[in-house]
């Protein structure tokens, strides 16, 4: 029979001589050494492996290990054996599988699960008998998982619920890769909740806790989204002859979770004193962050504040001005924002009321520039207003002075602030000066244009006059009032903001009969 040295290695053989009634004369041994010839090959385990490798391993990784065995005489060129991949389906430009002495798989370069969900790998171990030399083979399938190497995007039309935020994501759907986590910042008061649909990866933005008008006309949010993986990409740049390639790959862990810097106070209140000089202190506002330093950042509508990011202090960079458009009501209004240098910034959001104090910077002017007046037989009387843009006490009510040379034609009712016009007045332009003192004794002067005319010639006089005189005691205001007298009513002045004091009322003590121009 052909012996195996596979089954054994050597064969034993005893022999006996015996006499003539069968007794044992003698025993002799024989050992007989098989010699191998290469008659296996190395041989795997089995003939399919299957696994799953994540797309985001990084090259020179180990994938899995190999292990051929072959039943030749151990130490041996007949049972000494390497391994080689044979082929490799796909085979792509940047994923390179290699195994090495030990057995074990790995690649250069990048995976892509979304150029290649699966590999298929067929390696071969083969011995090195010198006369024949023997090689079996296995299949080795890798699978690529899909992992996060594609960002969410939000993507609205035009039209769209702006309560449902669409995010479109090319990594596959349903995974950790592609469900999408929304995040909100610039919610201060957390009125907002958003989550994720789990059909349609949407964001679904609720209120939770009812808005304050009062608090806000417009809410400003920022709402950003990822992945429940983390990110990574990566890319070949170049392919080195020898050892692992040079690729560019980024991995983004996340390790903390970023919370929004809070302010001690969201709502603060200061005062400060009109035409303050610059530098003044007004406040101070600290913000706490659990997560990191913060840096500050705010809204001053007129520019007239700064903030130290370092110490939170606010001093005025500019001359504070009560009678200022952004004052509102008296109240000066500074949106802070403290946002923190995590990624995505977060913002925390202070709002700081500055009462500005008043000062007496204005002098009373009159509403109106100029008056008409139609000659009469009677006295006429017309009503004058003033206003002042400085407050309680720096406002009215007002004290009117006629100046000058006026005494025959022009008087001021003394009960109620009337200019009164007495009938002596030729027509044609007149000047009055005026001297209207606020409850302080501030007091501007102002020249007074009044025109006189005949009203059933002419309806109004004031375009044939447009002289402007000039004067004031805080070297303010210029005026013009025309005043016109009418037949048998009196014309008033017309208030044109009643913000201001009513000084006369208009009455008529002798209508006028006539309304002709005087010689
Ligand atoms: C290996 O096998 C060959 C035949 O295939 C044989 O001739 C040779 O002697 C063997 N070598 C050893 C070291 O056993
Ligand atoms: C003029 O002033 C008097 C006194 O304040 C007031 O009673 C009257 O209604 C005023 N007339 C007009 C037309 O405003």
């Amino acid at each position: 029979r052909a012996v195996d040295y596979e089954e054994n290695t050597m064969l034993k053989l005893k022999f006996e001589a015996r006499k003539t009634d069968l007794s044992i004369e003698t025993t002799i041994g024989v050992e007989i050494s098989i010699l191998d010839i290469n008659d296996n090959p190395p041989r795997f385990q089995r003939n399919l492996f299957d696994i799953s490798v994540d797309e985001e391993t990084t090259q020179g990784s180990h994938l899995l290990n190999l292990v051929a065995y072959d039943r030749d005489q151990r130490g041996t060129p007949n049972s000494t054996f390497h391994y080689e991949i044979k082929s490799v389906a796909p085979n792509l430009p940047d994923t390179k599988f290699a195994i090495d002495e030990s057995g074990s798989i790995s690649f250069k370069g990048c995976l892509d699960h979304e150029v290649a969900e699966m590999f298929t790998v067929v390696v071969e171990a083969k011995d090195h008998g010198d006369v024949v030399s023997l090689s079996s083979s296995t299949t080795v399938v890798i699978h690529v998982e899909d992992g996060n190497n594609h960002l969410p995007t939000i993507k609205d039309e035009i039209g769209s619920s702006p309560l449902r935020l669409h995010a479109s994501d090319q990594d596959a759907p349903n995974g950790r890769a592609w469900r999408a986590k929304y995040t909100i910042q610039g919610d201060t008061g957390e009125h907002f909740k958003i989550k994720t649909d789990p059909d349609t990866n949407d964001g679904i933005l609720t209120v939770i806790k009812p808005l304050d008008f009062e608090a806000g006309a417009q809410v400003e949010l920022t709402i950003s989204v990822e992945n429940e993986a983390p990110y990574f990409s990566c890319k070949v740049r170049e392919k080195t002859p020898s050892g692992l390639w040079k690729v560019d790959s980024v991995v983004i862990e996340v390790e903390d979770t970023n919370d929004p810097p809070l302010f001690s106070a969201t709502v603060k209140e200061a005062a400060l004193e009109e035409n303050a000089p610059v530098g003044t202190w007004v406040e101070k506002v600290t913000a706490v962050d659990a997560d990191s330093s913060q840096a500050r950042d705010f809204v001053d509508p007129a520019g007239w504040v700064t903030v130290d990011p370092q110490t939170g202090d606010i001093t005025t960079s500019d001359t504070p001005d009560r009678e200022s458009p952004h004052v509102v009501n008296g109240v000066y209004t500074v949106v802070l924002h403290a946002v923190d240098d995590g990624k995505p910034p977060l913002t925390g959001t202070a709002t700081m009321n500055i009462y500005v104090t008043d000062q007496n910077d204005n002098v009373p002017q009159p509403t109106v520039d100029y008056v008409d007046v139609c000659l009469s037989d009677g006295p006429t009387t017309i009503n004058i207003t003033a206003f002042d843009l400085d407050a309680n006490p720096f406002g009215g009510p007002f004290t009117f002075e006629l100046l000058g040379d006026v005494d025959r034609n022009w008087k001021l009712n003394p009960s109620y602030a009337g200019l009164v016009k007495e009938p002596s007045v030729s027509a044609g332009p007149h000047t009055i000066d005026l001297k209207i003192s606020d409850m302080q004794g501030v007091f501007g002067v102002y020249s007074l244009s009044v025109t006189a005319c005949d009203c059933s010639v002419t309806s109004n006089c004031r375009s044939r006059t447009a002289t402007k005189a000039v004067s004031g005691a805080m070297g303010i205001v210029f005026a013009l009032l025309l005043l016109l007298l009418c037949k048998e009513e009196s014309i008033f002045l017309e208030t044109r903001d009643s913000s201001g004091e009513t000084l006369l009322v208009s009455n008529i003590e002798t209508p006028g009969t006539d309304c002709q121009v005087a010689a």
